[in-house]
Parts: C-alpha cells; structure tokens; sequence
C-alpha cells in the first residue's frame, strides 16, 4: 500500500531538518507533485520558507515560491505536522564535540519527537551523516518507544546524502543515490521513493553498509587533502611548483584523481565526518592512523600558511606584526556562504594575533562569530595598494583577481588562481 503511494506520488512526505541537505530535497520532492511537510526547529527558517524565500544558494527563492505557492511545500516548527506523513526523512546536524566524540543530540532528539506522531506504514530515513551503526543502535529503539516494531510496524532505513553545495552540474536529483534498509523490504520502499526524484539508486545490504559508504567516501578526502598538503609542503621546500606537478599527474587517464592543496578542510561534512568513524573504530579497539593524520595535516595548514607569509614579507624587509594584510575569501570553499569549520577564518584568527587583517568576501558582507567581529571591505585600487600582502584564501568566481593583481604589492595565492602567469609578486602555497 505504501509503495502504491509512493510511487502514484500520493505519499505525503515529512522533511525533519531544512538545511543544506534537507531543503533541495523537500524542494525536489514537491516539484513532483508530493506533498511535502517540512519541520525545521529554526523559527526563522520556517517563516522564510513560508514567505517563499530561500536561505540556500542552491536553491532559488523561485523554486520554493513555486511549490509553496502550488501548496506542495508547507514548513513548520511543530512535528504534528508529522500526523499526516507516509515517508519521514531526517537531515538533522551530526556535529563533533570535544576530544573526537560525535555529538547525537540532533538526531535523537528529531527521533523522539518522531516517534510521539509516527504512524504505523511509515517509512523513516535517516539522511545525516553518522557512524555505522546509528540507524540499528540509536534511532531504531528511540522510534519504538511507542511500541511499533521497525521492519514490521514502520520501515527504517539509512540513506547518505552526498550533496555537493556550490556544485553547478550536480544537484541532488542528479547524484546517484545509496540506500540500506533495516529488511529487505524497507530498502526496496526507499529506492522506490528516491528513484521517484533520482535517476540512479543503488541498494547496500544494510543500514550499516550504508552509513559505511558515506564515511568511505568523506575519509577518502580528507586523506587525499591531507597528503596534497603534505606533498605541498614537501614540495615548497624542494623548489618544486606542486600545481605544476598536479596538472601533468591529472594527464594519466586512469589510476590517479587530482586533490589540490588548500588551508585544510572545512563545512559540516569533511573535518567531521571521519571523526565518527575514528570514535566508533575506537570502540572496537581499532584506531585509524590516516584519519587521525590527515585531520591534524588539515589543521595545521593555516599556520603553515602564516609562517610561510612571515617568511615571505621578511624577504621583503617588512615583519608580520607591521604589516597589513588582507585576506581574500573567508568560507570554505568557492562560491558558498558557509561558515562552518572555515580555514580562512582560523587563518584571520591567527593573522589578527599577529598583525594588521581586513577581509573581503562577496558572499559574507561581515562576520560576527567567536572571536572575529569584522565588516568585508570594498576592493578599489587604493584600498588594494594599502596592504603589504593579499591573500587569495578562497577562489571565488566573483572576485575581480585582475584588479587585485594589478594593485597589490604582493599576492600570495593559496589557491593558485593566477594559475602560474609569470605575474611579479604573486607566490603560491
Ligand atoms: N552540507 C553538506 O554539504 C552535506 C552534504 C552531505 C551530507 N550532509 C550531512 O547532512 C546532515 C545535515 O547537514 P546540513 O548541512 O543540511 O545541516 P544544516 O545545519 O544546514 O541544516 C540542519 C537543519 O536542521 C535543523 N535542526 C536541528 N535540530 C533539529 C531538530 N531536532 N528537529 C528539526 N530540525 C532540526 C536546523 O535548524 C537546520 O536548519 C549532517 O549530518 C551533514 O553531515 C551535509
């Protein structure tokens, strides 16, 4: 009954969490004719949704006034709305507290509040990245608290979401999708809900197969840019262009994918996400040497950075602690808004310790989180020709690097994006 539902596009769909991962997929979802019910405990965001607004740059404000308008989307901060919901997926935060422990507390507590109006025929999903093991160990017993049995009562299953925010091609309907259901039956209901809205499914044999994909695939990362750095390093110190060496690697047309190096890591998903494979293999009296490597590679670049621009401006006859220096890009990575777990942010901490800072960034016009309260300034030829050193932290498309090249006294580029001109006073990472 469920899967006729589903499949007629008769199934009433709930969204719990309507961040980065949870909005493009309830916009997704309504634009097939579902009736989608999104719950978001961020009174803010649900208004702003109910006004037809978008708070992702993925997703237009269009898009959602489109469906909302259609009556296809409606959002909420009370999960009755959950009453009436035939499928539930959960795209709720899996941050990391201290010392490398996961934080559940999102999760669980979405669950419970799950659980209080989940009805008998639903199938629930968990989206958000977590340890293997979650979907059995944690929010099955929360859901059957109630007394429903997952697998016979409602159907459970784990399914990564594996969005690539900023990514122009590839939005969520276009990206082959994993699902791992608790039975096989509860994987056969939630390839025939995704296959509804994408393209490709692939079925794992468990929730915990899974949970394991997404964590195969994060980890990969972090380990692949936590050795370019390295190689980076490496690479400084022989006299050897590490950008130049990546571009005639890429030219082999198997056996190599090339990562580029950076300040680290950041967002929601790479620094945080091997960590709950790290804590959970710890359980089992396995520890990760790469993970823990890579994340303490990653770490360690923006002081690596600092200490190479002091070098740098010495050569130059200037110290640090007189230089002014402006910081190009403060998210993390090109053409986002997000903030979150940000590299250049911990290198303008680390700048504003040590010297004069401003910042620019088209798509952060101030900052006002821990420890930095800053406005972004506007690029002109003079404001350019003030700082001592320019650093091309983040390579946006829509910064005018043209101007800053012509400018500035002295570029360095950790991103490369003068892609090796023979420009004067331009020094890469
Ligand atoms: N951002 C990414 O690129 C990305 C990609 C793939 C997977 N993920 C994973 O998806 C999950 C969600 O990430 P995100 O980036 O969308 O986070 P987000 O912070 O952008 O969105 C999460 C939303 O959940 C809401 N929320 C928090 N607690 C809630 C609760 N108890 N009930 C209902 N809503 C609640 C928040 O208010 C927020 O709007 C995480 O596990 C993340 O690791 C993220």
């Amino acid at each position: 009954m469920l899967k006729n539902k589903i499949m007629s596009h008769k199934a009433t769909v709930a969204v719990v969490g309507l961040g980065y991962v949870g909005l493009p997929l309830a916009v997704a979802f309504a634009q097939k004719g579902y009736k989608v019910k999104g719950i978001d405990v961020a009174q803010r965001r649900v208004d702003q949704l109910n006004q037809k607004k978008s708070y992702i740059t993925d997703v237009p404000s269009s898009a959602v006034a489109a469906v909302v308008k259609k009556g296809n989307l409606e959002a909420s901060t009370d999960f009755a709305l959950l009453k009436t919901a035939d499928a539930i997926i959960l795209c709720v935060p899996t941050p990391i507290k201290k010392r490398y422990t996961p934080d559940v507390s999102y999760m669980t507590s979405a669950c419970q509040s799950v659980a209080k109006y989940m009805r008998k025929e639903t199938l629930v999903v968990l989206e958000s990245t977590t340890y293997p093991g979650t979907t059995e160990e944690l929010i099955q017993p929360i859901l059957e608290r109630g007394g429903l049995k997952a697998g016979k009562d409602f159907y459970l299953a784990f399914s990564p979401e594996r969005i690539d925010p900023g990514n122009k091609t590839f939005d969520v309907t276009r990206i082959p999708k994993v699902v791992g259901g608790l039975t096989p039956k509860c994987t056969e209901l939630t390839a025939a809900l995704y296959g509804q809205i994408i393209k490709t499914i692939h079925s794992v044999s468990s929730t915990r197969a899974a949970e394991m994909t997404k964590l195969l695939e994060n980890t990969f990362r972090i380990i692949n840019i936590g050795w370019i750095n390295e190689a980076a390093m490496m690479c400084h110190k022989l006299g050897i262009d590490i950008w130049e060496v990546v571009d005639a690697a890429k030219t082999k047309p198997f056996g190599f994918m090339p990562f580029y190096p950076g300040l680290g890591v950041g967002g929601h998903c790479i620094p945080e996400d091997p960590l709950y494979l790290y804590w959970k293999a710890k359980k089992y009296g396995f520890s990760s040497k790469f993970i823990r490597l890579s994340a303490d590679l990653n770490h360690n670049m923006t002081a690596y950075a600092v200490e190479r621009v002091k070098e740098l401006l010495k050569d130059k006859g200037k110290s640090l602690a007189k230089a002014n220096i402006l910081v190009v890009g403060v998210t993390y990575k090109k053409d986002v808004r997000d903030l979150r777990k940000s590299p250049p942010l911990r290198l303008l901490e680390l700048l504003k310790a040590q010297s004069s800072v401003d910042y620019y960034d088209p798509f952060v016009p101030y900052l006002n989180i821990t420890g930095i309260s800053m406005d972004s300034v506007l690029l002109t030829p003079a404001l350019i020709k003030k700082y001592d050193c320019v650093i091309i932290a983040v390579d946006h498309t829509d910064v005018d690097y043209a101007l800053i090249a012509r400018h500035a006294k002295f570029i360095f580029d950790v991103k490369n994006v003068y892609k090796g001109k023979k420009l004067k006073n331009i020094e890469t990472l």
